[in-house]
């Protein structure tokens, strides 16, 4: 870095006008950085909008070409599946997510055969499908290690013989990318990737998720027994350094904007592909205020996904990706 000193310096020189900004922007959004999460619902003929994310929908297996299309229009690179289990399907070890015909494989044959240059991203985690909302199975009021990462490594075998690209586990289970990486590859499946939630908070901010999924209601508790401790970052980067040791491909911290300073810390520490999550809550937290006309909608919007690529995240997981994607292809960026 170089020191200069006023008035033979002046800083604000290379902010004089938009060409001059362009030229030393150190850093910029791109399509390329956007990863679109979508809710599916089993049913037909229908889009629902959740009430704490504006803008946002579940849509039904029917109309979810038509969904996708938009993305398609953009060339997003990649799109995030989470699925809505009925809750008569729903059950104490969460069996349906080894069913080869749940909700999360059907979406991923269809959207394989309309839109195979989009890449798949299936999260691993037993909350869709179990009864109590956890991500594990519970044995005497905790969520046990051991068996859960049984079911888990099963649950993204399961995904990737569906056409599911990425397995995103985001349970935050010990060991189980290991256990998922020999299941993948036992089964032939050595090119399928993992982007590991390495470090996944136990936040406030997924209320509007458990929401949309209609897991929040079932929620007995909450889940500090086995995501982190938002005082920590230290930590962090010792989750992240056995998911890579265990296979990870990608890691991804979450939530975002309020842990900036881990992604920052990841990135300087491993160098690795590394993604953020701007998590359900951060979306309806902004949206409420544009909403209200306190914020402006695009600056709000690209200044947050913006400052995750200054924080050094090769790219974002966010609900504002297909509006981000669409002002950017239209040179708004
Ligand atoms: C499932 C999962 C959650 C989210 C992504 N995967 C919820 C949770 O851990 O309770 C949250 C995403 C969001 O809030 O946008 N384990």
């Amino acid at each position: 870095m170089t020191i200069g000193r006023f008035p033979l310096t002046r800083l604000r020189r290379n902010r004089h006008d938009r060409f001059t900004r362009r030229l030393v922007a150190e850093t910029s959004l791109s399509i390329d950085d956007l990863i679109w999460p979508i809710f599916i619902m089993e049913g037909t003929n229908s889009v629902t909008d959740v009430a704490s994310m504006p803008g946002v929908q579940r849509v039904t297996l029917d109309r979810l070409a038509a969904h996708v299309e938009r993305a398609a229009k953009v060339d997003i690179p990649a799109l995030a599946l989470f699925p809505i289990t009925p809750a008569e399907v729903r059950d104490e070890k969460g069996t349906d997510a080894m069913n080869p015909d749940n909700l999360m494989c059907r979406a991923a044959r269809l959207l394989k055969k309309e839109f195979p240059g989009i890449g798949l991203i299936g999260d691993v985690a037993l909350d869709p499908y179990t009864s109590h909302g956890h991500d594990g199975i519970i044995r005497d009021g905790y969520v046990i290690n051991d068996e859960s990462v049984q079911i888990l490594k099963r649950q993204a075998t399961n995904q990737a013989a569906a056409g599911i690209d990425i397995i995103a586990p985001s349970d935050m289970m010990d060991g189980r990318i290991e256990a998922i990486r020999r299941d993948l590859d036992e089964s032939g499946f050595v090119n399928t990737r993992i982007m590991s939630y390495a470090a996944k908070y136990a936040s406030a901010f997924y209320g509007p998720f458990r929401d949309a999924l209609g897991s929040g209601g079932l929620l007995k508790g909450d889940k500090k027994t086995y995501q982190m401790d938002p005082a920590n970052s230290d930590e962090a980067l010792r989750e992240v350094e056995s998911d890579l040791l265990e296979g990870a491909d990608m890691v991804m911290v979450k939530p975002g904007m309020p842990y900036l300073d881990i992604i920052r810390r990841v990135q300087e520490r491993f160098a690795v592909p590394t993604f953020a999550y701007q998590v359900s809550g951060e979306y309806a937290m902004l949206m409420a205020a544009i909403q209200n006309g306190w914020l402006d909608h695009e600056q709000a919007m690209m200044e947050s996904l913006l400052a995750f690529k200054r924080a050094g995240a090769n790219g974002v997981l966010t609900y504002f990706a297909i509006e981000a994607a669409e002002r950017i292809h239209k040179g708004l960026g």
